[in-house]
């Protein structure tokens, strides 16, 4: 395989839980110095390639590559070089914040007594630092858990959902420390079921569903280029509202389909969206909703429609009444 330049690498990845595959033969190519976000729905495979990556588990086939070296099964001492916060972090409750981060630098690589107060600082949580940890809030657990990752200052840095029970303040102050890391050099690999954070935070995406990776690659290759404009218009246009529309579509893309449910399908820039109002008008024809979206941003709200946990919101946007 060809990984130079990449902090990770993941090739052909299988992991089973019993006889149901979590992951069906996952490649992922992280390149170094980026944040990378690895975005999927609820259930996709997030967690358990983040466990595989840092040896909680092991994979069924496949292989992983670590800042440029095979990671296997005894390889879990290389994890100084990594950071990672999985699922909630466990602290020890009774004790506060700064002892839990003193007793974690305690069992790893030296770490100088002045780095846990910066980190502190830094996560936002100096005031509190002298308190029981079984007093924090969620967020507040989630900020140390990012101190934590962060306590052997590593190359690379593994957050599965680390934006999870931030306030809004938190995510923004999150998203400003990852960016900072990646501009010194660190590579950020960072899980996601929210497109539109994903989409703020990161150079690099991979969208991961049922186990395999289905796009990847820099953010504004992605959201470049053509999207989707829908429309719906009465059934008896349906066939006019065709002919009027496909005179907007370049040579080579699809005509605009999808007529069962009245709503057309154009492939068209999204910003071409009133030029479809237009035509239609010029037809005579008058819709009665009207969608765009990204390629992306359609990809993604297929992938998770149905699954409830609301990850498109706020990243396609219906005008005019649609109700798709
Ligand atoms: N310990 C386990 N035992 C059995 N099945 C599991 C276990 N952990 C995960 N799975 C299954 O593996 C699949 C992937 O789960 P995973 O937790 O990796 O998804 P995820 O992308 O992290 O989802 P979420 O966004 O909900 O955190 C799911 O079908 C899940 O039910
Ligand atoms: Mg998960």
């Amino acid at each position: 395989m060809t990984t130079d330049g990449l902090a990770l690498a993941t090739r052909g990845l299988v992991k089973r839980y019993g006889t149901r595959p979590a992951l069906a033969g996952l490649d992922l190519s992280v390149p170094s110095g980026v944040v990378y976000g690895f975005l999927g729905p609820n259930g996709a495979g997030k967690t358990t390639t983040m466990r595989l990556l840092t040896g909680l588990i092991h994979p069924d086939a496949g292989s992983i590559e670590v800042l440029g070296r095979p990671f296997g099964r005894t390889d879990r001492h290389r994890l100084f070089e990594v950071g990672a916060l999985i699922e909630s972090p466990s602290f020890y409750p009774y004790l506060s914040g700064r002892e839990n981060l003193r007793a974690l630098a305690a069992t790893g690589a030296r770490v100088a007594a002045t780095r846990i107060e910066e980190l502190l600082e830094l996560v936002g949580l100096r005031e509190r630092a002298k308190d029981k940890v079984q007093t924090y809030s969620l967020g507040m657990k989630q900020r140390l858990g990012i101190a934590a990752a962060l306590l052997s200052d590593p190359r690379l840095l593994l957050l599965d959902e680390p934006a999870n029970g931030l306030d809004p303040a938190g995510i923004v102050a999150m998203r400003e420390t990852l960016r900072h890391l990646a501009s010194a050099g660190k590579t950020v690999f960072v899980s996601s079921h929210v497109l539109g954070e994903v989409q703020q935070l990161a150079d690099v995406i991979g969208i991961i569903a049922s186990g395999r990776l289905v796009r990847e690659g820099p953010i504004e290759h992605l959201l470049e280029g053509e999207g989707e404009v829908r429309v719906r218009v009465p059934a008896h246009d349906l066939d006019a509202a065709r002919a009027a529309l496909a005179a907007l579509v370049s040579d080579g893309d699809p005509a605009p389909s999808g007529a069962d449910d009245g709503w057309l399908t154009v492939r068209i820039e999204t910003n071409r969206a009133a030029e479809v109002n237009r035509a239609l008008v010029q037809a005579g024809i008058y819709a009665s909703g009207l969608e765009a979206g990204s390629d992306l941003e359609s990809l993604f709200l297929e992938l998770t429609r149905g699954d409830g946990s609301g990850g498109h919101e706020g990243t396609f946007f219906g005008v005019a009444g649609g109700s798709r």
